[in-house]
């Protein structure tokens, strides 16, 4: 066990940032692939969304699929010097592979991590958000020394193929990031994580089938009810209202200023919705963060494969204090700051 005693100031060790990893699916689903199967055109989509491909689960391909393949490269980012000290997994994701048990324990026993803690953070598009909460607090109250923490969806199978307003929007992914115990002011420290909800706003967007509410009925799921309904336009406003609010708190429990933000990451939901938030917080166009136009909104999975993409791609570098943020179903939501440390993603 290599974990410090405490942080800086006596206080409990930060969790850092060690590695980094992400995986899409192969073959990306471009607007014109869609447009021939739904009454929508490329023109709509890039306009309205700021999407133009996607990738999307093969058949057969689960959430742990994508889990694994994310979860070893971040691990092969943060070198065997952390990747081995790995004592929890902690795997954010709304499309489990199964409705019991839960996936983490079988990705955690696939990565070869042996009998360490695993368990699933459920907080939609929040996920990786709430997931670095989770993690952070498994390290700060001394449960786990190192997290591999898994952000993983396969949303398009919560989808309803013949929905144009959903289908063109969401998509499939993973990302996952290694958290070791560390010093609050060394690069990769990840800042108070903001979080909140609003269940009075649950209908919004919401799989109505498959749950216990359904089954307790003694009724069979409607036709439909597998899906996801999403009411667009009011959960475009929240989206917007919460990401800002969100994100003013996280930079003040940091203690910092909306100037001192170098990169703005927020949850890849709508390139509209990211340009609007940004604006709310003065955020110039040179610092946000996207990769929307050729991965779509992949729920939990969005927020670490944009840091991991923005990485590889040079727009996110050791130093940046980089500004989080995420809202979706639930109503859930979040945000934190993070000074990008000199991790080269796997
Ligand atoms: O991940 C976090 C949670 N999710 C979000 O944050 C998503 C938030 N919402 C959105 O991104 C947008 O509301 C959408 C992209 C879903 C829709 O964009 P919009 O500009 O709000 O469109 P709308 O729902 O108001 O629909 C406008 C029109 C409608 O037609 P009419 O009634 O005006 O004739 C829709 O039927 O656009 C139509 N429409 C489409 N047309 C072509 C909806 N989807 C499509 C489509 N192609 N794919």
């Amino acid at each position: 066990m290599n974990r410090p005693l405490e942080g800086a100031g006596g206080g409990p060790p930060a969790s850092v940032i060690a590695g980094i990893g992400a995986y899409v699916p192969p073959n990306p689903v471009t607007n014109h692939d869609l447009s021939l199967r739904l009454d929508t055109s490329d023109e709509w989509i890039r306009s309205r969304t700021g999407i133009s491909s996607r990738h999307m689960v093969l058949p057969g391909q689960a959430t742990s699929d994508l889990a694994v393949e994310a979860g070893r490269r971040a691990l092969e980012s943060a070198g065997p010097e952390h990747a081995e000290g790995v004592d929890a997994v902690v795997l954010a994701t709304t499309t489990p592979d199964r409705a019991c048990p839960a996936t983490a324990p079988e990705v955690a026993w696939r990565l070869g991590l042996g009998t360490v803690a695993a368990f699933d953070v459920s907080a939609v598009c929040s996920g990786f958000l709430y997931g670095l909460a989770t993690a952070t607090g498994l390290i700060t109250a001394g449960t786990a020394d190192r997290v591999l923490l898994i952000a993983a969806d396969a949303f398009t199978t919560l989808v309803d193929p013949r929905d144009r307003s959903t289908a063109v929007i969401f998509a499939d992914g993973a990302g996952a990031v290694v958290l070791r115990a560390g010093r609050p002011d060394e690069p990769g420290a990840v800042g108070p994580v903001v979080l909140g909800s609003d269940g009075s706003l649950a209908g919004l967007l919401e799989v109505p089938g498959g749950g216990s509410r359904q089954r307790a009925s003694g009724e069979p799921a409607r036709p439909g009810d597998e899906f996801l309904r999403m009411a667009g336009r009011d959960t475009y406003r929240h989206a917007v209202e919460r990401m800002a609010d969100a994100s003013r708190r996280a930079v003040k429990a940091a203690g910092c200023g909306l100037a001192d933000i170098d990169r703005l990451a927020a949850h890849q939901a709508n390139a509209r919705i990211l340009t609007t938030v940004a604006e709310h917080l003065g955020i110039p166009e040179d610092r946000r963060l996207s990769n929307i136009d050729r991965n779509g909104n992949t729920v939990a999975a969005s927020i670490p494969l944009l840091l991991a993409d923005s990485a590889t791609d040079g727009s996110l570098t050791a130093g940046h204090r980089v500004l989080l943020t995420a809202f979706g179903a639930g109503l859930a939501w979040g945000a934190a700051t993070v000074q990008w440390p000199d991790v080269k993603p796997g």
